[in-house]
């Protein structure tokens, strides 16, 4: 930053600044499990946006009840963990009981200002901003940045990056905590509240009324994307929920197989294009009876995943087969569905966690948009289903997904007009 007074040029560079790394910061909400890594980057992100010299995260220790310093842009973790922080007689303790931010210009004049730190350490505390961080209402701990640089002076716009900061520390620090706990509830709101707190920061900046036109336009940009992946999700956790539950009621009826993977194939071909990737079909036409909307879950998302982790060009092969005697992948009286990609693979390490919820290969993950939970759903789906579903794969060379399911023997009307036409000859069971 430059040491010019106030010009529009400069607000917006540090706007675009904030911005950029509000952003930034909330997209390494989800991907970074690392709490240390990610308040060291909130701190840094605090003492450049803020202009300030040091700054600081205390938590609330349950044990205690004291505040402790969790991380520090000047302290070291024997300092940090040497001094306790009380509620009554500091600033930060105040911060967090009342909810609100303060701030004061001289804090060694301030009856609230609790003087252990700087007898303790070298600091010299001047003026200091501290903000609550704040999770579904309550605080549980504080940011604070400590001495504006000489000649700047303390802005609302301070306040209000400070306090988006501090709840983007709170929701990494309960994420942390969550996924300790590691249940499916816990991931699934670690995962929700990576788009709701990239929304969050959004929207904040677009209230502001000096946004220049075309920062607007990437921003909302943003929260399409991220409403996208929202709606994606709670739609896989609700699938994910009922299936594991075993609430979910399997609506059998008989069809073709190699019709439904037409069908499935006539959805996905689009994207398949922009990848200029080829799918054949290959199988005579086998009945099965099978929940034939959940069956066209699975082959979807097999299908997507064959496209979305093929290379350019790739080809994608989708088959049905039978055969009389049972084989490793195949009992007797079964259809064997396969697709079969030319894409990059997984490596062993990646191939033993791929069914995990939220699982996503570093390597792809990055790239290609994706919940991680579709396997897992298409696996619980097949075995609701008294089937089994299985993979091969080698890095670089492809993978092939292939799944059972019960052949039976039912002529079914066949009408090449009518893609749905299985359905309406079948006989639903309740
Ligand atoms: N055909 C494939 N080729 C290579 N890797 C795959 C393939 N299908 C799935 N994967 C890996 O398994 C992970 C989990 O897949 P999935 O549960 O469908 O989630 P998503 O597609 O949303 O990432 C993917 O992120 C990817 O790393
Ligand atoms: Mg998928």
């Amino acid at each position: 930053m430059t040491q010019q007074q106030y010009v529009p040029l400069e607000q917006y560079e540090r706007l675009m600044a904030r911005y950029e790394r509000l952003i930034e910061i909330s997209q390494k909400l989800n991907s970074t499990l690392d709490l240390g890594a990610l308040l060291r980057r909130i701190l840094d992100a605090a003492t450049e946006l803020t202009e300030t010299e040091y700054a600081s995260i205390l938590l609330i220790d349950p044990a205690s009840g004291q505040l402790r310093f969790e991380a520090s842009s000047n302290l070291s973790r024997a300092e940090m963990e040497a001094i306790p922080v009380p509620l009554e007689g500091s600033l930060a303790g105040w911060v967090v009981t009342h909810g609100e931010p303060v701030l004061v210009e001289d804090a060694r004049q301030d009856q609230r200002w609790f003087p252990r730190v700087d007898k303790t350490t070298q600091l010299i505390t001047r003026s200091l901003l501290a903000v609550p961080m704040n999770v579904q209402g309550e605080s549980i701990g504080v940011l604070e940045v400590i001495n504006k640089h000489v000649g700047k002076s303390w802005t609302q716009e301070d306040v209000d990056t400070l306090s988006t900061l501090a709840n983007q520390a709170a929701i990494a620090v309960q994420n942390a905590r969550l996924f300790q706990q590691s249940d499916f509830i816990a991931e699934m709101v670690h995962e929700l509240r990576t788009p709701l707190a990239a929304l969050k920061a959004s929207i904040a900046l677009l209230l502001r009324p000096t946004l220049p036109e075309e920062m607007r336009e990437e921003i909302v940009r943003t929260m399409h994307d991220e409403t996208e992946r929202l709606t994606n999700l709670t739609n896989d956790f609700l699938d994910l929920a009922r299936l594991e539950s075993g609430r979910t009621r399997l609506a059998p009826t008989q069809f073709e197989v190699r019709e439904l993977i037409e069908e499935c194939v006539e959805l996905v071909r689009p994207r398949a294009a922009e990848r200029h990737i080829t799918i054949h079909v290959q199988g005579a036409r086998h009945a099965t009876e099978a929940d034939r909307n959940k069956i066209k879950q699975v082959l979807l998302n097999l299908l997507t995943n064959a496209i979305k982790y093929n290379r350019e060009g790739g080809t994608i092969t989708c088959a049905v087969e039978t055969s009389a005697e049972a084989t490793d992948r195949c009992p007797p009286d079964h259809l064997l569905i396969s697709v079969a990609d030319s894409g990059v693979g997984m490596s062993e390490e990646e191939q033993s966690h791929i069914f995990e919820k939220f699982y996503r290969a570093p390597t792809v993950a990055s790239d290609v948009g994706g919940t991680g939970l579709g396997l897992a759903i298409a696996r619980c789906i097949v075995e609701a289903h008294e089937c089994q579903m299985g993979f091969t794969s080698e890095q670089g060379v492809g993978t092939t997904f292939y799944f059972t399911l019960p052949a039976v023997e039912t002529h079914i009307e066949h009408d090449k007009h009518l893609p749905g036409s299985a359905e309406l000859t079948s006989t639903p069971e309740d």
